[in-house]
């Protein structure tokens, strides 16, 4: 077995290691909990803007114009009844743990003329329909306002266009009541793009002078710049899509066409909950306060109204059934979690029965939304407010992630025993902070990279990505089976968290000349302002009656093979792909695999025997170091992580899961405190479980994935905060 500690040794940068914008990528496998080490294209911060729901819940219901034909000899001009005329999309839509169903969203603003030449069919005429695509509706209005402004840009974009028509197949003299097969094809204009596409369709000219016609064709989203459509996490569509025009025309000499529809039906109201009484309460409790006006979900969805809420309706019930809002990836299976974001059953449940039944309001629709106050325990005192330069970012490197030195110059062994994090700068732009505790020796390191870019801070992937021996550990001096030389994450903060305090009267012993790094990720919309967000301590003297925290990080290899497909690609190779991290991280692109799999006891074989082609999974059984409490758990993987899993005393009778995150959340990577701290001994089996989908990002390029830090590789990571019995000397 390779010692592990050993590892520590290897943790130089190779002398030429790229610093790229992606972040520093030293051989450094040490960052404690390499957070969004991964920030691909696609976490959600990059594809997803406001659904200012106002601006895009507001559809006037008007008929577009189209140009109008005049009859030519031999020809009867019919006009489209939009009454009685409607453009359907299909699309395949797959919901975050639920199977494909194929979303239809329908449009009546439909205009045009038909000239046809009774005699001759083969010489009618159309030359151009015109569609209101802004008038989409379909099941869900959250679909449909997100489709308007982030795909369609309907504001911008209203009408899609066919024309330069060609028929084929249309041949002959008008048989009425006698239905006529037939291909158009034509120019569809959607936003700007301009495809040419291909309809199969049928008309009859029916015994009461109605023209109708149905004309079905298949196009893809991508095409038309307007998809796939993909929000991580939660949707994602096909490509494909399948459009039909269901068209009713008459002659406008003989019968006047309506030129005003009216939206999508009203439903009857039901007996459904009262939004009052019972739905206002949930969102009040649970969403506002991060999706009020300023808040950082509001750069997603606004709640700040009655009337925001009733127009995302059937959103909310989606959002709120997959669990996907309020963000709480760990599911009730694990052990009690202090401060849930969770709903009940019931309160899914009712707000799914309102948006089912019209999402109807019973108070004024500018009623005002107010967040209940937070009750999440004692408030930590500030007793040092560490200070830091403002931070410019820019909006050309959207997500931004950089790493801040917090020097609490403590001249004597000061206990951290809690944190308050201190927005400095507009809530919208952050999007979460992580703190880190460091030695000496990466404190010296982090000064030498500091402000390298004219700027204050330094660009960090998921860790400080510092080098040099982590802070000492606590309790006892034998290695856990983590690597060597971390930085220790200690703290955390996510937009509507309360400030924490340690518990059980424990803390983080910082020692002289040891410091904090705070880790930013900024996200830029708009206007980038400038930023300087901080941390206060609650500080307790070092020869306190505090308990000390140690972090112990139980790891698992990771072996993703390519997708079947794939397999041919050089990189498919795992000891080509091996190389490569090699190549582009020092000898540890080669030894931490290869150290975790004998660490693990598993072989490559072992682990992929159960590969379909799309899912990996991974297992490590770990034993506890030392006599002690754990008081806080949470897991780290990249953006291609399924699910994660860490079970204290596994197949036993009394085993305990001390986290479940049955959908893994790149977005929403929590430190979870456990309701009930567990007291454990030195030697009880820990197994750590995860596993990955291939499917969640099919950008990656293909590639052998193992262990590693790189944005396009995996992790298989647990990290529990312990109080150890025996404390050290200090
Ligand atoms: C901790 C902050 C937070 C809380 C609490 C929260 N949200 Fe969100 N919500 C976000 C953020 C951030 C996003 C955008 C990123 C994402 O989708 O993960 C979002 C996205 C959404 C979306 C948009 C999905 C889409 O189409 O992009 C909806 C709808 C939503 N939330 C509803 C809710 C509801 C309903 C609740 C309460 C039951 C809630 N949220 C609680 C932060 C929060």
């Amino acid at each position: 077995m390779t010692d592990p500690s050993s590892a520590s040794d290897d943790l130089v940068a190779p002398s030429d290691a790229p610093r790229r914008r992606r972040g520093l990528r030293y051989g450094l496998l040490g960052g404690a909990v390499v957070l969004a080490a991964a920030a691909g294209t696609y976490t959600w911060t990059q594809v997803k803007p406001v659904v200012d729901s106002r601006k895009y819940a507001k559809v006037t219901y008007q008929v577009p114009e189209a140009q109008q034909l005049t009859a030519q000899p031999g020809e009867t001009v019919y006009r489209i009844d939009p009454t009685a005329s409607s453009l359907t999309y299909e699309i395949d839509e797959e919901f975050a743990g639920r199977d494909t169903s194929t979303a239809t969203g329908v449009t009546n603003g439909i205009a045009g003329d038909i000239a046809l030449n009774a005699d001759d069919l083969s010489k009618s005429r159309i030359e151009e329909v015109v569609a209101n695509v802004e008038q989409f509706h379909s099941d869900n209005n959250l679909r449909d306002a997100r489709l308007r402004q982030d795909f369609l840009e309907s504001n911008r974009y209203p009408l899609i266009t066919v024309t330069d028509v060609e028929l084929d197949g249309l041949e002959g003299e008008l048989v009425a009541g006698e239905e006529h097969d037939f291909t158009l094809t034509a120019a569809v204009k959607v936003k700007s793009e301009t495809v040419k596409t291909t309809f199969d369709a049928t008309a009859t000219l029916t015994d009461d002078g109605a023209l109708e016609a149905t004309a079905t064709a298949e196009a893809k989203l991508s095409r038309f710049g307007v998809g796939p459509i993909r929000i991580a996490g939660l949707v994602s569509t096909s490509d494909d899509v399948t459009l039909t025009l269901e068209l009713t025309a008459y002659d406008p000499t003989e019968r006047t066409i309506p030129t005003t529809i009216t939206g999508p039906d009203a439903k009857e109201p039901t007996d459904a909950p009262s939004f009052a009484e019972t739905v206002q309460p949930i969102l009040e409790a649970n969403c506002v306060s991060c999706h009020a006006k300023g808040e950082m979900g509001s750069t997603h969805v606004r709640l700040d109204t009655a009337g925001d809420a009733r127009a995302v309706s059937q959103g909310l019930k989606t959002v709120t059934e997959l669990r996907y809002m309020p963000p709480w990836p760990a599911s009730d299976e694990g052990v009690p979690l202090l401060h849930e974001m969770r709903l009940t059953d019931d309160e899914i449940a009712a707000i799914g029965a309102w948006a089912d039944a019209g999402g109807a309001l019973d108070v004024d629709a500018a009623t005002k939304l107010e967040a209940t106050e937070d009750v999440q325990g004692p408030k930590p005192r500030q007793d040092v407010v560490l200070e830091r330069p403002p931070y410019l970012g820019s909006i050309d490197n959207t997500n931004d992630y950089r790493c801040f030195v917090l020097d609490p110059g403590f001249t004597e062994p000061t206990f951290m025993t809690g944190t308050t994090f201190l927005p400095g700068g507009e809530l919208t732009q952050l999007h979460h902070a992580q703190l880190f505790h460091i030695s000496v020796e990466e404190k010296a390191f982090a000064e030498s990279v500091d402000g390298e870019d004219g700027q204050p801070g330094w660009e960090c992937y998921g860790s400080p990505m510092l080098r040099g021996r982590g802070p000492e550990r606590v309790g006892s001096q034998e290695r856990d089976a983590g690597f060597a030389g971390q930085s220790n994450l200690v703290g955390g903060w996510v937009p509507g968290q309360a400030p924490a305090v340690f518990p059980m009267d424990s803390g983080v012993l910082l020692q002289p000349g040891e410091a904090l790094v705070l880790q930013m990720h900024y996200h830029f919309t708009g206007d980038v302002t400038p930023d300087a967000s901080t941390i206060a301590l609650q500080t307790e003297p070092g020869d306190s009656d505090i308990k000390a925290l140690r972090v112990v990080n139980p790891l698992g290899p990771v072996e993703i093979p390519c997708a079947p497909e794939d397999q041919d690609e050089p990189l498919c190779d795992r000891d080509a792909a091996i190389a490569d991290n090699v190549r582009l991280y020092g000898p540890t692109g080669a030894s931490n695999e290869a150290g975790l799999l004998i660490l693990c006891n598993k072989t490559p074989e072992e682990l992929t025997a159960g590969f379909d082609g799309r899912r990996a999974s991974s297992t490590c059984d770990h034993v506890v170091p030392e006599d002690g409490t754990i008081v806080a758990v949470l897991g780290h993987m990249h953006t291609l992580g399924s699910s994660f899993r860490l079970t204290l005393d596994p197949g036993a009778a009394d085993e305990k899961v001390l986290l479940d995150i049955p959908r893994w959340s790149f977005d929403w990577q929590m430190n979870y405190g456990l309701a009930e701290p567990i007291h454990v001994e030195r030697g009880q089996p820990l197994e750590l479980e995860c596993s990955w989908d291939r499917d969640t990002d099919p950008t990656r390029a293909p590639k052998y994935i193992v262990f590693a830090e790189g944005t396009e590789d995996e992790m298989c990571f647990g990290t529990y905060a312990l109080i150890p019995d025996a404390q050290r000397e200090r």
